[in-house]
C-alpha cells in the first residue's frame, strides 16, 4: 500500500463557488477516489483561504465581521461539496486556530534563517488576486494575471528572499524532472518569470487587518499567499503537537491548482519549502479552465448568466453524476474547455444516459428475458470471448494506467470504451436470435456472463468518476466496497446471483424542454 496525499487549492470565500471552482475539487475527488479503491493510502485536502484584503472588504460592505460572513459561506461550501460527493479527508479554514499559530511559526522560521527581512515596498497590488506587481510587470496598466485595475501599495513590509533561490528552482525546471506539467506551463514559468530574474517578495502587509499577525511585530500581517499555501503542511499538522499526518503523508503527491495560480505554487511555495529545509510537493499541476464566451467562468468576472448556472441547481436536477461527467470528460486535463448548457446536456445524453445508464438496464433485461434474471457461470465459452475478455483487460489497465499519469479524462474514455465493448459483444452474439434456436440457452448464459463481468469492470472503474448512482447497480451483483484489483478481470463471483429488472440509472432528457427550463431558471437568478 502506498500513500498518496492530493489537494485543491483553499478557495476564497468571497462568493459562492461557481461551477467553475468545482472543476478543481471534482477532479481532485475522482483520482483520490480511485487511487483508495487501488487501495492506497489517501489523503485527500481541501478548505478555504480566509483572509486578506478582498474579504475584508466584502464583509465590511456587507456590514458584518469578517468571521461571521466566513462561517455562512464555508457552510454554503461545505454544502456544495456534499452535493457533488466529494470525498475530502480534511478541509481547512485559515481561520482554524492552529493554521494560525503554524503560519506565525512557519513566519519565525523563515525569518531565523535570515530569508526575511524589512525593507519599503512601492509598486502595484491587485486586490481581488492579491498579488504584487512593479510597472514593468503590468499589462496596459492592469494586473496581467486577470485584467483588472491595480492600486498603489507603498509601505513599510518584510520581504521573502526569494532571488536566493532562483539557482535551486531554475534546476527544478531545468533537470527535465517534470516537477510542473503540463509541460507548457513550465515552459511559461520559464520564459515570464525565470528569464526577467526572481524579486524578492513582499510577505507581509501593514495596511490590511485581516490577516495574521507576524508574532515579533504585531503591526504586519502575514501576506495571504504565504498563509494560503502554508497551509498544505499546516493541515498535516506540521509544527503542530502531532505531526504524525506529516511525518506520514508529506511531501504531497500532487498539488492540483487552476493556471494562473500555478506560479505561486511553483515558484514561492518551492522556495518556501527550500527555506523552511522540507522536501518539495512531487508534482505541481496547473489544469485550464472551464470557459464560457473566451473568459474564464469565475465568481469575480461578469459572464453571462444564463450560461453560468448555479452547480447546486444542476447537481439537483440531473445528479452530481450529471456535472461530474461534464467537469471529467469533456474537458482535457490541462486545458482550457467550453461550458454550455446545450454541451452539458447533451454530454448528459450521451454519455450517461446513452451508454452508462443503458448497459445495465439493457443487460439486465435481457438476463431477465433469456435467462430468468439468473447469471449462471460460463458454460460454453468459445474462443470469441476469450478474445472480448483480453480486449476489457487491455482497457481496464489502460484507465489504470492514465490515472496514475495524472490523466483522469482520459482515464475515463478507457472506462467507457469498456462499455462500448460490451454493447459491440452482445450486438455481434445477438442473445435474441439465439433464444429462438432448441439448443440455444447454453450459449446465452455464457454471454451473459461475459457481458456482466465487462459491465462490472466498467462499473467499479467508474465508481470513482461517478459515485452516486452506480454503487446501486454494483450492489446487485454483491459489490458493496468497490476495490479495483489490478491483476484480475472478469472475474467477479457472480454465479448463482439472481437480478430484477432495474429502471435506467439516467433518464434521457427531452434537450429543448430541458433547455428552456434552464433559461428560466437562470433568468429568475
Ligand atoms: O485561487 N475553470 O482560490 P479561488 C476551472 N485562494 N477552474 C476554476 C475556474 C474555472 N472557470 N474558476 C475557478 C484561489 N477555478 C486561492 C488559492 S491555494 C494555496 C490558494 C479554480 O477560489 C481555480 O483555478 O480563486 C483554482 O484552482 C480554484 O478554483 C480556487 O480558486
Ligand atoms: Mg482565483
Amino acid at each position: 500500500m502506498s500513500k498518496f496525499y492530493i489537494t485543491t487549492p483553499i478557495y476564497y470565500p468571497s462568493n459562492k463557488l461557481t461551477l467553475g471552482n468545482c472543476y478543481t475539487t471534482a477532479l481532485c475527488d475522482a483520482i483520490a477516489r480511485f487511487h483508495r479503491a487501488l487501495g492506497d493510502d489517501v489523503f485527500f485536502l481541501t478548505g478555504t483561504d480566509e483572509h486578506g484584503q478582498k474579504i475584508e472588504k466584502i464583509a465590511t460592505a456587507k456590514g458584518m465581521k469578517e468571521i461571521d460572513y466566513l462561517d455562512e459561506i464555508v457552510a454554503d461550501t461545505k454544502d456544495l461539496w456534499k452535493l457533488l460527493n466529494i470525498s475530502y479527508d480534511k478541509f481547512i479554514r485559515t481561520t482554524d486556530d492552529y493554521h494560525v499559530k503554524a503560519v506565525q511559526k512557519i513566519f519565525n522560521k523563515l525569518y531565523e534563517n535570515g530569508d526575511i527581512y524589512k525593507s519599503t515596498y512601492k509598486g502595484k497590488y491587485c486586490v481581488p488576486c492579491e498579488s504584487f506587481w512593479s510597472e514593468d510587470q503590468l499589462v496596459d496598466g492592469k494586473c496581467p494575471d486577470c485584467g483588472r485595475e491595480v492600486v498603489d501599495a507603498d509601505e513599510e513590509c518584510y520581504f521573502f528572499k526569494l532571488s536566493k533561490y532562483e539557482d535551486r528552482l531554475k534546476k527544478l525546471y531545468q533537470e527535465g524532472k517534470n516537477f510542473l506539467l503540463p509541460e507548457s506551463r513550465a515552459n511559461e514559468m520559464i520564459n515570464n518569470f525565470f528569464n526577467k530574474g526572481l524579486k524578492d517578495l513582499c510577505v507581509s502587509r501593514k495596511t490590511v487587518k485581516w490577516g495574521i499577525p507576524v508574532e515579533f511585530d504585531k503591526d504586519q500581517t502575514i501576506y495571504v499567499w504565504i498563509d494560503a499555501l502554508s497551509n498544505y503542511i499546516t493541515a498535516l499538522g506540521y509544527l503542530s503537537d502531532d505531526e504524525t499526518n506529516f511525518k506520514k503523508y508529506w511531501p504531497a503527491d500532487v498539488h492540483v491548482v487552476g493556471k494562473e495560480i500555478v506560479r505561486f505554487h511553483s515558484i514561492i511555495w518551492p522556495a518556501i519549502l527550500m527555506s523552511l529545509g522540507l522536501p518539495l510537493p512531487k508534482l505541481i499541476f496547473g489544469h485550464g479552465w472551464l470557459v464560457y464566451g473566451g473568459g474564464k467562468l469565475s465568481k469575480s468576472k461578469g459572464v453571462d448568466k444564463k450560461e453560468m448556472l448555479d452547480p447546486r441547481v444542476l447537481c439537483a436536477r440531473y445528479s452530481s453524476d450529471a456535472v461530474r461527467n461534464f467537469l471529467i470528460g469533456e474537458i482535457s486535463f490541462g486545458q482550457d474547455g467550453p461550458y454550455s448548457q446545450e454541451l452539458f446536456l447533451n454530454s448528459f445524453n450521451g454519455i450517461l444516459a446513452n451508454k452508462v445508464g443503458n448497459i445495465s438496464s439493457r443487460l439486465i433485461g435481457m438476463i431477465c428475458k433469456y435467462n430468468d434474471g439468473l447469471i449462471n457461470g460460463k458454460i460454453h465459452s468459445l474462443p470469441e470471448d476469450e478474445i472480448f475478455v483480453a480486449k476489457i483487460k487491455e482497457l481496464k489497465a489502460d484507465c489504470i494506467q492514465k490515472i496514475k499519469e495524472l490523466k483522469p479524462t482520459l482515464s475515463y474514455k478507457s472506462a467507457l470504451r469498456i462499455i462500448d465493448e460490451c454493447n459491440t459483444y452482445i450486438d455481434v452474439n445477438k442473445p435474441w436470435e439465439l433464444a429462438k434456436q432448441d439448443d440455444g440457452s447454453q450459449r446465452i448464459s455464457a454471454i451473459l456472463y461475459y457481458a456482466t463481468q465487462a459491465m462490472l469492470e466498467a462499473y467499479t472503474l467508474l465508481d470513482a468518476f461517478l459515485p452516486e448512482k452506480i454503487a446501486s447497480v454494483l450492489k446487485l451483483f454483491g459489490i458493496e466496497k468497490v476495490k479495483i484489483d489490478e491483476n484480475a478481470c472478469c472475474n467477479f463471483k457472480i454465479d448463482g446471483i439472481k437480478v430484477e429488472k432495474i429502471q435506467p440509472l439516467f433518464a434521457r432528457l427531452d434537450l429543448n424542454k430541458e433547455q428552456q427550463e434552464l433559461d428560466e431558471i437562470a433568468n429568475k437568478e
